[in-house]
């Protein structure tokens, strides 16, 4: 294991990076289409709801794990949640939770970084079509002009390949050097190329002749009016998931990104920073560029577009707006700064992985992964190119890896923190901090309300997705494509490979640091 782990440079730097690692595509593509496909107003109660109930306790909970592990030399879950769990119960069956735990952040890196990795991928491609102008005079409609995009390798994997020799670079430079740098530039531009492109959607007057009526401000109040007529249990799981997914929670890379931190280190302001500064990115650039846009040109049918609305609606928009270009430009420069930043800490966490596990140096990890990557992103990229539009197999992956799999590992997370730590996990996470934790906040959310919440959601995401077919050999909902049915098995077999993969690795990482004391199955390394 190797002792010199690297560290960050600096307070601002830290808060950054970890910006960096939250505000990602979940703020700028995937937030918007869920708050208009999910009612506007009626997603945005159960939203925080879930924020507080899950977002902010969970988010506290994996700094802890990250600054207690990283202290003891590990940046990866499967140690990190062992030497937690082993206070509460004997070493085999915490070497078990902790593998457990280990193979699922290793699954979400490896698995939703292949797609993420792409619509990166997707979106510096786009940055470049619209800095060339190439999509505002093109015929094809942007429906078209996308799956062209994607079924096209000489500029699907071109852009996607860029992106990931750029995250290499970074990821290969090291916590402070690297990804630090990196953030401290991305994020603040990130920032202001926000709030540029909002002045611009809310002077935009109503410029859809026909319906005067349309104008930014009523898009906006389609999403502000809170509508509690419509909220349904659904939204409810819906929300959830999109707080897992923004805050980067149940992934594995909080923890990696607050492994870096000193001991004494800030975890409750630093916390509540970056679930602000996320929060921020998304509700407010987030729900006021996208929306009034999309509302002022189409309604409340332009909102509609589900998935499609950053891709094919805006590009549509930009098209027929003032400064198209320019405005277009900087929407994808946005949604690739912060993929990016994302990105990298999910590359990062591998590369953890194999300084400490295997004790391969940084530079030669870096490379490592990034042949991973190109590996299993392969089919992703390649299903549309054999099948225009088709996404099948990155559905699938979202589906389980990218939503599902999270709630599993925030739910141990905090069940180890909450039951098997105790009282002092509510120590470590005050240790250090200006502002502190109460007793009773720990008690009510860390210890009831966020595990029963989570064991809610858990259960009722089975139901739902076996009632859609999930669970079925052949999926209803590929049952008549034909062509579709080898993706969805596919990317089963690959995420079956990964979880037995990870299983086996974080295991015998907890093995190699700790098997004197689980052979006698008793706690005798303790520091
Ligand atoms: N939290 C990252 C995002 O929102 C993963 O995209």
């Amino acid at each position: 294991m190797s002792n010199e782990r690297g560290s960050w440079g600096s307070k601002i730097g830290l808060i950054l990076a970890m910006a960096g690692n939250a505000v990602g595509l979940g703020n700028f593509w995937r937030f918007p289409y869920m708050a208009a496909s999910n009612g506007g107003g009626a997603f945005l109660i159960p939203y925080f709801v879930a924020l507080i109930l899950v977002g902010v306790p969970l988010m506290f909970v994996e700094w802890n794990l990250g600054r207690f592990g990283g202290r003891r030399g590990h940046g990866t879950l499967g140690a990190m949640v062992y030497i937690q769990a082993r206070e509460g119960i004997n070493p085999r069956a915490a070497a078990v939770i902790g593998a457990l735990c280990g193979m699922l952040a290793f699954s979400v890196t490896v698995l939703v970084n292949s797609y993420y990795n792409h619509i990166v991928g997707w979106a510096l491609g786009y940055s470049f079509l619209s800095a060339t102008g190439k999509y505002m005079s093109s015929s094809v409609d942007t429906v078209n002009l996308f799956v062209n995009f994607i079924g096209t390798p000489a500029l699907s994997f071109t852009f996607w390949i860029i992106a990931l020799v750029l995250l290499g670079i970074a990821v290969m430079r090291g916590v402070e050097k690297g990804i630090e740098a990196w953030a401290r530039i991305m994020m603040p531009v990130l920032y202001i190329l926000g709030f540029v492109l909002i002045i611009r959607a809310l002077t935009l007057g109503a410029p859809n002749a026909a319906h005067p009526d349309w104008t930014p401000i009523a898009g906006l109040n389609y999403l502000w009016q809170p509508d509690f007529d419509k909220i349904s249990f659904n939204t409810l799981l819906s929300a959830c998931g999109q707080v897992f997914f923004t805050l980067s929670l149940g992934m594995g890379i909080i923890c990696n990104y607050a492994s870096y931190l000193k001991s004494n280190d800030d975890i409750v302001l630093s916390g509540i920073s970056t679930v602000s500064l996320n929060e921020f990115a998304e509700v407010i650039l987030g729900g006021t560029i996208v929306i009034p846009i999309a509302y002022a040109f189409g309604g409340a049918e332009g909102l509609g577009q589900g998935v499609g609305l950053s891709f094919m609606a805006l590009p549509n928009i930009f098209r027929s707006m003032g400064g198209g270009q320019i405005f277009g430009t900087i929407w994808f420069l946005i949604l690739f700064f912060a993929g990016f930043t994302s990105a990298i800490a999910m590359y990062n966490y591998l590369v953890a992985l194999l300084e400490e596990d295997l004790s391969v140096a940084r530079k030669y990890g870096a490379w490592i992964i990034f042949g991973l990557y190109i590996l299993v992103g392969l089919p992703v990229g390649l299903e549309p190119v054999f099948y225009p539009g088709n996404t099948f197999y990155l559905d699938e992956l979202d589906a389980w890896v990218g939503t599902y799999l999270l709630v599993v590992l925030g739910f141990i997370e905090i069940s180890v923190a909450g039951w098997l730590m105790r009282n002092k996990a509510f120590e470590e996470i005050n240790k250090g901090s200006y502002w502190k934790i109460p007793k009773w906040f720990f008690n009510l959310f860390i210890q009831f309300l966020t595990p029963i919440f989570l064991i809610i959601v858990l259960i009722s995401s089975t139901i739902e997705k076996f009632q859609k077919g999930y669970f079925k050999w052949i999926p209803t909902f590929v049952a008549d494509k034909p062509e579709s049915i080898m993706w969805v098995q596919m990317a089963r077999g690959v995420m079956l490979l990964i979880l037995i993969l990870g299983f086996t690795e974080a295991y015998r990482s907890i093995k190699a640091n700790y098997g004197k004391e689980l052979e006698i199955n008793k706690v005798s390394t303790k520091n």
